[in-house]
């Protein structure tokens, strides 16, 4: 009974699919992907011959068209939709069967009269969108480490116009996903539509776990979302702990560890750490030697910036590269600036001055990276029971890893996709060329989902029963009598022939 209820319910949204439209209307004609769509022509077929034409280069010679006569399509006259046996005319209706993407288009449709007089009518053109229809439509929440909480919507379809509510209310309009407040609880429903479907999803949600959160058993009624609430409370409980222990860490190798080093006679790139100290060991021996340090912007020695460095200390006057930069300084032969700013990226040639008048130069390329701030992981599982974790992290270039409990998992993204089973410690580590960071999440299967495709499940099976029950009655309550009367015949039939075979 399910099946055949389910069934009924299939036919009824492709029947909900089908279009009808009309020459002569005035606005545009949607049509769905795949489905059927029904375009009147003219009412009175018997009187007129027709010519359909698809208006592609607006050239009535070289436009694809459709004859169609004694409302029957000239298949020999027809390159418009040869080869589509699904292409018919009925009573004067275009029925397409199952619209494909190249129905879109503007047509014309020319009705002559089929008594040969040679008058000739125009309709107005018929301007034809095919959208495909709404699939699934899918929510997923997301918690961020942050504790902000964000809900998106996903569905198949063209042209998607997205609505939100939350508990009946509308939420601003117009977008695939939607900030919410973190304390957010309630049923939220995602609403998709375009010009020829709609659909929607409600799920439950409850207010994300911020640091903040009571207690653990009073959200132990709940039963759709207590594991995820569990799961993420001890998260952030583990997080915190590994936070301040990181955080100590990281302190200690913030204010030390992003200090860089470099030297000009260096073959590498110098990689400086944007808002740290840089050291730039220019010459050995200082006493020897003048200094002119140049950045080569133009390659003109003669108007690229220089600071010239004369026993050991810069010449503010002759220093237009560092100008009131007083956190840079010589010491010793080395170039140090305290804080390193995005501007000092670039080429330098460095040349040293012999008091005996001879030079030699070297060149050191300074590349500036914003080191790498806290990392975090979130984990979203989407109603459709895949979990993907994301990491994010400030920083200039970048690179990800990700472990799985000790095991490296694919390199590479920002993000990545785990069976919806994962069960153990994640952790996406972040480099680039002047630091490193990382953070490890304990994660819990998706149980989201589970219990989303639960209810689901006893819905379907809930509405299968109705359907299919009433379906049942219908169907059955007029021949019910008679079948009844027939059933009891071919029983005492059946009987008598066996009272007498034996
Ligand atoms: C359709 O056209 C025929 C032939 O011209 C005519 O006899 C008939 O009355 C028309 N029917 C309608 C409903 O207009
Ligand atoms: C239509 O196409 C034909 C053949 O290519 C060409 O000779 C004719 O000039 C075109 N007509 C218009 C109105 O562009
Ligand atoms: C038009 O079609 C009808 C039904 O298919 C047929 O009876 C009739 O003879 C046809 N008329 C002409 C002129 O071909
Ligand atoms: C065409 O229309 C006429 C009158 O409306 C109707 O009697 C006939 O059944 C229709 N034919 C088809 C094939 O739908
Ligand atoms: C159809 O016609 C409308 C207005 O007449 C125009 O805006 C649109 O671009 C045309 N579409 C195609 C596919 O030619
Ligand atoms: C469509 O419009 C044309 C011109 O405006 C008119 O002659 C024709 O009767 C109309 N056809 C229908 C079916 O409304
Ligand atoms: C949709 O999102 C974009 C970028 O996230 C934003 O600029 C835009 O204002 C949003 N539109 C609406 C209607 O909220
Ligand atoms: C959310 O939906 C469920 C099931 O339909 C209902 O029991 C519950 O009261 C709703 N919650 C709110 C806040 O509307």
């Amino acid at each position: 009974m399910m099946f055949i209820s389910g069934l009924m319910l299939l036919l009824q949204t492709a029947a909900c699919l089908d279009r009808f439209c009309r020459f002569n209307q005035s606005d545009p004609c949607y049509a769905a992907l795949g489905h059927k769509l029904n375009v009147l022509m003219l009412l009175n077929t018997s009187e007129y011959d027709m010519k359909i034409q698809k208006r592609i280069n607006y050239n009535k010679t070289t436009d694809p068209l459709c004859r169609v006569k004694n409302d029957t399509i000239k298949k020999k006259e027809c390159d418009l939709y040869s080869n589509r046996p699904e292409v018919t005319v009925i009573n004067g209706t275009l029925i397409i069967n199952r619209v494909i993407r190249a129905d879109s288009g503007n047509y014309t449709v020319t009705l002559y009269h089929s008594d040969g007089t040679d008058t000739s009518t125009h309709l107005e053109d018929l301007e034809v969108n095919v959208e495909a229809p709404i699939g699934s439509v899918e929510v997923s929440i997301i918690c961020s480490s942050s504790g902000v909480m964000r809900a998106s919507c996903s569905s198949e379809g063209d042209q998607l116009l997205y609505s939100w509510t939350l508990n009946g209310d509308s939420l601003t309009d117009g977008n695939s996903s939607i900030d919410l407040n973190e304390g957010t609880d309630g049923n939220i429903t995602c609403s998709v539509k375009n010009h020829v479907s709609h659909g929607q999803k409600t799920i439950n949600v409850k207010p994300c776990p911020g640091p903040t959160t009571p207690s653990v058993t009073s959200t132990a009624k709940d039963s759709e979302y207590v594991s995820v609430v569990f799961v993420l409370v001890w998260c952030f409980q583990l997080m915190g702990l590994f936070g301040l222990l990181g955080g100590f860490h990281i302190y200690m190798r913030h204010t030390s560890g992003l200090d860089r080093f470099c030297r000009f006679d260096q073959f590498d790139p110098c990689y400086a750490a944007l808002g740290h100290k840089l050291n730039v060991l220019m010459v050995l021996d200082t006493n020897e030697y003048d200094m002119k340090i140049q950045k080569r912007i133009n390659y003109n020695k003669i108007t690229d910036p220089v600071c010239r460095v004369k026993n050991d200390r810069i010449k503010k006057n002759e220093c237009d590269l560092y100008s009131n930069r007083s956190e840079v300084t010589v010491i010793n032969g080395t170039l140090i600036m305290n804080r390193v700013i995005r501007a000092d990226s670039g080429n330098y040639t460095v040349s040293l001055y012999r008091s005996d008048g001879s030079k030699t130069s070297t060149d050191l390329e300074v590349n500036v990276e914003a080191p790498i701030g806290s990392v975090e992981v979130s984990i979203i599982c989407s109603s459709s029971g895949v979990m993907r974790a994301s990491c994010s992290s400030e920083g200039d270039q970048l690179l990800y890893s990700w472990t799985l409990n000790g095991d490296s998992l694919m390199d590479g993204n920002s993000s990545i996709d785990l069976n919806e089973g994962t069960d153990g410690n994640i952790t996406c580590s972040v480099k680039n060329h002047v630091s490193h960071g990382q953070k490890t999440i304990n994660v819990k299967p998706c149980v989201v989902s589970l219990f989303v495709l639960v209810w689901c499940f006893q819905m379907m099976v809930l509405f299968g029963l109705l359907g299919g029950f009433h379906i049942y009655m219908r169907h059955t309550s007029g021949k019910k009598q008679e079948d009844q009367k027939l059933r009891m015949r071919r029983f005492r039939e059946r009987h008598e022939h066996t009272a007498e075979d034996s």
